[in-house]
């Protein structure tokens, strides 16, 4: 069975030879996510310096290629600049600051959150750096877990909320549904403690709609519509109800009803896994 040891992130985060403190499953999310970069001339952006220990290793990871540019709040780091890394001091939660540092490093391909950790700081170093992420390239949220715990600000503001929220704009794209949608996200990807916001504006502004394969059709029965539950009744009720459906803007409205209808049984059957 894989673990740490075997990953290529956990031989580099030994090899620095400063200090970095991290969890035992980060190192195989991060060779799932970063892999694909090393050897690469990418810009690689790391929110969270502390003692240097990281920038060493994404270094050793990512290659000599890569330029790694640290972000903290904290003056001293600016001395790592010695060591041929770029260096920015200030908030990751101010806007303003987060406008200087793409002015002056330009595109990044990869960004990884390894800051203070509150909503605010991880929503808007989100919000302020995926405009600036190049299209195939991914913004890395990390220690996402403290969305669940007290200390990191408001409930209802957490940054898994946010990401639910996300969820949603990317699903509005289906054509049926509209709304305000995503449009530089193509997909997020979730691990224990890390999101991964997944950037292409190419992808994510593609319409949806449906596609026929065009092979020989054989009249096959959509069994839903034999089901035998009251909503599936109610539903063969309204297909068959020119009356009905002929009102207007009443498919919808009959739809959710069907779905209250329905409501009792399904949370006698499913509600365990919503708890
Ligand atoms: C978890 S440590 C980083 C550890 C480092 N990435 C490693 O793996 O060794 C968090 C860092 O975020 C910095 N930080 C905290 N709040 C910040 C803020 N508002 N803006 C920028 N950096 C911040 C701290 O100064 C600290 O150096």
């Amino acid at each position: 069975m894989r673990s740490m040891y075997d990953t290529a992130s956990y031989a580099a985060y030994r090899k620095s030879p400063h200090r970095s403190i991290k969890h035992s499953t980060y190192f195989e999310t991060y060779d799932a996510l970063f892999g694909r970069y090393r050897g690469q001339p990418i810009t690689f952006v790391e929110v969270g310096v502390l003692g240097g220990g990281s920038l060493f290793m994404w270094r050793e990871f990512l290659g000599p290629q890569a330029r790694i540019v640290g972000v903290d709040l904290n003056p001293n780091a600016k001395k790592w600049e010695a060591e041929g890394f770029e260096i920015h001091i200030g908030s990751q939660s101010d806007p303003a600051f987060w406008r200087d540092v793409v002015a002056k490093v330009g595109p990044m391909d990869v960004v990884l959150d390894d800051g203070g950790h509150t909503f605010e700081q991880q929503i808007v170093t989100t919000e302020a750096l995926i405009d600036n992420i190049r299209d195939g390239g991914m913004l890395v949220v990390e220690d996402t877990h403290t969305s669940y715990q007290a200390g990191f600000g408001p409930r209802g503001y957490s940054f898994i909320t946010y990401v639910a929220r996300m969820m949603d704009r990317i699903n509005r794209r289906f054509h049926e549904l509209g709304g305000k949608t995503e449009k530089r996200v193509w997909s997020v990807q979730v691990f224990e403690s890390i999101v991964a916001f997944h950037v292409d504006r190419a992808a994510s502004n593609r319409v949806s709609e449906l596609t026929d394969n065009g092979g020989a059709h054989d009249n096959a029965l959509d069994f839903r519509y034999i089901d035998d539950s009251l909503a599936a009744k109610l539903a063969r009720f309204y297909e068959g109800s020119r009356v009905i459906k002929a009102l207007p803007d009443v498919r919808p409205v009959v739809k959710r009803a069907l779905d209250v209808a329905a409501r009792p049984k399904l949370a006698a059957r499913i509600g365990r896994y919503f708890r």
